[in-house]
């Protein structure tokens, strides 16, 4: 709940009261029970509510009778959350990517819009939903042409959405070339990694006291102590109940996390969910199928500690964590390093003879991996090191 509250004050809405009610079952009409509706009208005319937001999801059917019942505009969660979402799309494919997951989400609830807007036409079907009346086709009801006119957006916000797609494969595909490690920087919303982008590479990138400040991957370059660059990407913040719609729709997004050399896991130490949080992700990049990926956790926001003992007692709690303030700076060149040792442990051992006509991929073993002998024979190079998996390949036909 106290999350829930904070989701409202991050789409600009004045939380003035809470309500709860435990139940054994679910009212199918009205979500709460009878009692704890009249309860909340009373509360709703005090207070002068303008707005009721429930923590889950409610059926058609309950948001228009409670709305009715209560008086007030009523919305749940996923109505909320997608909100948020729209509202911090900065990006071509999050922006569309969000508007199709609210035409998802009201695709089966346009009864609703439909019986609501029936009743302010005085029960007549003079009024229409998305398009107006002009676009009814032959015998069609207005609902019908209501659904029609969504699914027809739906399609071409796929469509829109498959052509921005191609041209992020396309960049990724250039990325790809450069031989980067990529490390992708996860974390629950709010936990800091926007700050701590902009604290490890100067990037700019919006970070706000908001859930969600961040939506789409944004991918900088980032020097780490030994010479070496990998290329560091912040990604959309993860929460409790994900709306489905959303997920689906960030679903190419989030998937690229699973292709990344290194998952940085940036975890708010200082929140009172801090374990609940650290699950959520976990199951997310479960479900996307990225928990086998190396991983690194950032212990943030440690200057908000009294005690500097209590990070150093957390830190041993985790495997691989680094205790850092994205704020202030401290820890930081710890977790480069430890960037730095992670991604060189994935490294493989190859040792390859590399005639000399091939400067350029010995260049390239100097530039990516980790050299440890380099001998000149009469027809060519005999190198020995580390080098990423990925790019072992390329040393194929030399190999020793
Ligand atoms: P989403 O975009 O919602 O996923 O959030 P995010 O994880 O990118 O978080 P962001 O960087 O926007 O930071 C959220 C809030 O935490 C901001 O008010 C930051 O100033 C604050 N913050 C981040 N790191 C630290 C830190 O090390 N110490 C303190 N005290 N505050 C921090």
């Amino acid at each position: 709940m106290a999350e829930l509250a904070e989701l409202a004050r991050t789409a600009g809405v004045d939380v003035v009261g809470q309500a709860r009610q435990r139940v054994k079952a679910i009212n199918p009409a009205t979500y709460i029970g009878k009692g704890k509706v009249e309860e909340l009208k009373l509360l709703a005319q005090e207070l002068g509510l303008d707005l009721v937001i429930f923590d889950d999801e409610l059926s058609p059917n309950q948001q228009r009778n409670l709305e009715e019942e209560l008086g007030v505009k009523v919305i749940d969660r996923t109505v909320l959350i997608l909100d948020i979402f729209a509202r911090h799309a900065r990006t071509r494919e999050g922006a569309l990517q969000v508007e199709l997951a609210q035409y998802q989400y009201r695709l089966p609830r346009l009864t609703r819009a439909w019986a609501h807007l029936a009743r302010q036409a005085g029960g007549g079907a003079a009024r229409g939903g998305a398009g107006g009346v002009g676009l009814r086709g032959p015998g069609e009801t207005q609902l019908e042409t209501d659904r029609r006119i969504v699914s027809k957006r739906i399609a071409q916000l796929k469509k829109e959405l498959e052509h921005v797609r191609r041209h992020r494969e396309q960049y990724r595909r250039h990325r790809q070339q450069q031989w980067l490690p990529v490390v992708s920087l996860v974390g629950y919303t709010n936990a800091g990694k926007s700050t701590l982008l902009n604290a490890l590479t100067g990037a700019g990138v919006l970070a706000t006291n908001m859930l969600f400040a961040t939506l789409d991957p944004i991918t900088r370059r980032l020097g780490l102590p030994g010479g070496k660059e990998v290329l560091i990407t912040d990604t959309v913040g993860f929460i409790q109940k994900l709306p489905t719609e959303l997920v689906a729709a960030f679903r190419a997004t989030l998937e690229e996390i699973s292709d990344a050399d290194l998952i940085l896991h940036v975890v708010d130490i200082t929140h009172p969910n801090v374990q609940e949080q650290v699950r959520t992700v976990g199951q997310v990049l479960e479900d996307i199928g990225a928990s086998g990926r190396p991983m690194l956790v950032a212990l943030n926001k440690v200057d908000l500690l009294n005690d500097p003992e209590q990070a150093r007692a957390i830190t041993t709690q985790y495997a691989n964590a680094v205790a850092i303030s994205a704020l202030s700076g401290e820890g930081l060149e710890d977790l480069l390093h430890a960037i730095e040792s992670t991604l060189a442990q994935q490294m493989v051992f190859v040792r390859a003879r590399v005639p000399y006509a091939e400067g350029e991929l010995l260049a390239f073993f100097h530039k990516h991996g980790l050299v440890e002998s380099e001998r000149h024979g009469p027809s060519g190079v005999r190198i020995e090191g580390q080098l990423p998996p990925g790019l072992v390949s390329r040393f194929e036909r030399y190999l020793d």
